[in-house]
This record gives structure tokens, sequence and C-alpha cells, in this order.
């Protein structure tokens, strides 16, 4: 029996070490201690890592990448984000567009990010991010699984063709029904949008994804209108919630009504730890809130929490990689989750949770799984997000498809070793 590719002694993200990984035909069809058979490529992983690729379920693609057009953010809040966004769309091209995204999910790849859901702004009458991003889908479909959204960025009622312009974009093929209640002109507006955006999706039987309360009003709240319409309607499972960040400022009491009726729809909580904790406070003096949602509690209540990028490089961000492992860093950061549980925790936020989320099929480490993974410079989940590990090789339906070397500094210190690498120092425990 021969195989097309096979990887031989991994460590994987569940703790089990020595495993060797069988490929065939895009399919994993074996992992267990020593295989002994034919390949066509042999990868000796050395007791590293191997885990499924990175998944970010939540990301705009279509404002990636452009930052300082036509200027910089000067206040850096959400609003002169959005404001700057506002004034980029005018002059905004699909050819601009396609180039810039392709170039985001070159990098993606480089960094074993293999799912992305992003947002596209439906607020331009011209839906050019739409036309962009929908080419982009086509273009990397071999290589990345992208998922758009439908975002009316100005607000579904406050913008005045954004319905007609969403549902166009549905029936372009946009994949998801998104909304953006805290900035309707109203509370009541921003209900009334999470029950018609609800509907559209029942009707069509599409999934969700709303910006929801990414605000630090402690009053903001969408949520509650969101969980309510979704098991209305029969969604569960079906909806994220993306950012949640109000529920940070919430009151206590509130918040524990809220969170079972959460759990209860099956919702999906998407924090964005890199945005929530550069955009939240920003009124605030001092103490400044993180404004990051309730990971821990979300978590203690069963809802399935993933961790998104949100940005890189645009009006709202003018940092980033694609690095999804410095986005489970600062969340366990801004969580306070340093247990070793914990940590392990936050990896599965950037790989299993947001793959749950978007309903990926064939997703993970198992027989009969889809052939992708990512072998990283790191022995175990908490080494790989302490040291944003290198990604020695990405793998895509069996095939190799990004390669890094093995970063190692060389000493020129009397007495010392001549080389170092600071995965030698990290301890493996359990
Ligand atoms: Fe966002």
């Amino acid at each position: 029996m021969s195989f097309d590719l096979l990887v031989k002694n991994a460590n994987l993200p569940d703790g089990r070490t020595g495993i060797d990984i069988a490929c065939r035909g895009g399919r994993i069809v074996a992992v267990e201690a020593a295989i002994g058979a034919e390949a066509g490529t042999v990868i000796d992983a050395g007791g590293q890592l191997v885990s499924p690729p990175f998944v970010d379920s939540h990301f705009h693609m279509d404002a990636t990448l452009s930052l300082g057009l036509p200027r910089m953010n000067r206040s850096g809040t959400l609003l002169e984000g959005i404001a700057l966004w506002g004034e980029l769309k005018e002059i905004l091209t699909v050819e601009a567009v396609v180039e810039r995204a392709l170039k985001y999910c070159d990098l993606a790849v480089s960094q074993g990010l293999l799912a992305i859901r992003t947002h596209v702004d439906v607020c331009d009458d011209r839906l050019t991010g739409v036309k962009g991003l929908l080419e982009v889908r086509d273009r990397v479909r071999d290589y990345i699984d992208l998922q758009l959204v439908a975002f009316p960025q100005d607000g579904f009622y406050r913008s005045a063709n954004a319905e007609k312009n969403l549902l166009a974009a549905l029936d372009m093929g946009v994949d998801i029904v998104g909304g953006i209640p805290h900035f309707e002109r109203t509370m009541d507006d921003g209900a009334r949008s999470v029950a018609r955006l609800c509907a559209i999706a029942a009707e069509r039987g599409l999934m969700v994804d709303m910006h929801c309360d990414e605000t630090d009003d402690p009053m903001s709240r969408h949520i509650e209108t969101l969980a309510f319409e979704t098991q209305r309607l029969g969604l569960q499972g079906r909806v994220a919630g993306s950012h949640l960040t109000s529920m940070h400022s919430m009151d206590n009491y509130y918040v524990s009504k809220l969170l079972p009726l959460i759990a209860e729809a099956e919702i999906h909580a998407i924090a964005n730890p890199l945005i929530n904790i550069t955009l939240q406070g920003r009124h605030d003096s001092y103490p400044k809130r993180r404004g990051q949602t309730r990971v821990p509690e979300l978590r203690s209540h069963g809802v399935n929490v993933a961790f998104g990028h949100d940005c890189v490089m645009d009006p709202w961000y003018s940092m980033g990689s694609g690095d999804m492992l410095e986005v489970a860093s600062m969340g366990l950061h801004v969580a306070q989750m340093t247990s070793r549980d914990d940590i392990r925790y936050c990896f599965e936020c950037v790989t299993s949770h947001p793959a749950k989320a978007m309903g990926l099929e064939g997703y993970g480490l198992e027989t009969g799984c889809r052939a992708d993974f990512v072998l990283l410079q790191a022995r175990d989940t908490i080494e790989a997000i302490r040291l944003k590990a290198t990604r020695l090789k990405v793998v895509k339906g069996g095939r190799v498809i990004a390669s890094t070397p093995a970063r190692t500094a060389a000493l020129e210190l009397p007495g010392r070793p001549a080389t170092v690498n600071s995965s030698e120092y990290a301890p493996i425990e359990s």
C-alpha cells in the first residue's frame, strides 16, 4: 500500500506524541504510531506539532492592506475608521480589491491560515467589494476556504440602499447574512434589523454572522435579540455573534441571564482580541476597560468561542500579519486565561472552534478528514502560542503548498553554543 504523503513522528494538539499521518487522494487515511509504507513524499516531523490549519472566522478582506488610503486614522477610533473606509469606498476599484486580497491570501497560506470568513461591505451601490471578493473566492478555491458575509457597514436601516444591496449580494453568491445593529440610528432600529436579517437568512437557508454590540455601552443588548430570533426561527448552530464587546461592561446580573440564552440558541461567539483591546475603552480615562467579551464565562456555559483577526493594515488597525497565533496570544492575555488548560483552549479558538462556527467539512486530524495541516516549530500548542511558532510546512490536500526554514539564531559568544533556538527551552508537561 502506498500513500501520497506520510508525516512521521508528529505531536498532535490533543497531546498524542510519536504519531504518523498518512494521506492519499487529498484525505487523511491513517493516524497512528509507526505506519510503515511507501509514500510519494515523506516528512519527518521530528517530534514537533502538527495541527489542523488555522482558521479565521472574522476578517475584512475588502479593506485589508489599504493602510494610509486615502489617509491615516488619526483618532484611532472605530468611528473614524468607519468614516475613513467610507472615503476609500468612493475610490475603490474591483482590480484594487482583488490585488490586495490575493496578496493577503498569499500571506495567509504562508501562515498556515487556510480558511477565512470575511465580511464584505454591501453599502456601496456599485458592490465593488462584493465583485472583487467573489472573484478572489474563486481564484483561491484550491487552497483557501473563503466564506463571504454580506455586511451592511453603514447600517441596514441607516444606509439608504442597504437592504436592496444586501439581497443583490446574496443573489450574486455571497454566502452569509451580516448586520451591525449597534450602528443603526436607534436601539429599536437595531433590534428590527436583527429580526429582518435573521428572517432573510431563514428564508434562504443561510447562516448569519453579525457584528453585534461592538461598543462599550452596557445597554447595547442586541445579542439578546439575536439569541431570541435564532431560537424563534430554528437557526440554532447557524448564527454567530461577532465582537459582543458590550458584554464586557454589562451588569453581572443581566449577564447571568444572558449567557444561558446564548447557549440555548447555540450561537457561536467570535471575539477579536487584537481589535477589541485596541478600539474598546477609547472613551475611558483611567481605569480603561479592556472591552473583550467574557470568554471564560461563555466557555463555561458551553458556548463555542472563536478568536478572529478582524483587520490587518486597514482603516481600523495598522498592525497584523495574518498570524492567528498572535491573535490567540492576545486573546489569552486580555482574558487572563493563563492556566495550561486555558492556553490550550485559546489554541482551539483559532483552529477547531472557528472551523465549527464556519461549518467546515472534513476539518481535523482524524481518518477521513481533508489532508490539510501545518507542521509547526513547536512541540505543543502552548509552545506554539508562546513562540508564534514558525510554520515549517503547510499542507493542503496532501500537498506541501508553503515552507519556511526553522528559526535558529547563530551566536558568536565565547564559551557558549553556536546556535540558539527558543523552542529548546520549553518544557513538555501535561
Ligand atoms: Fe469586523
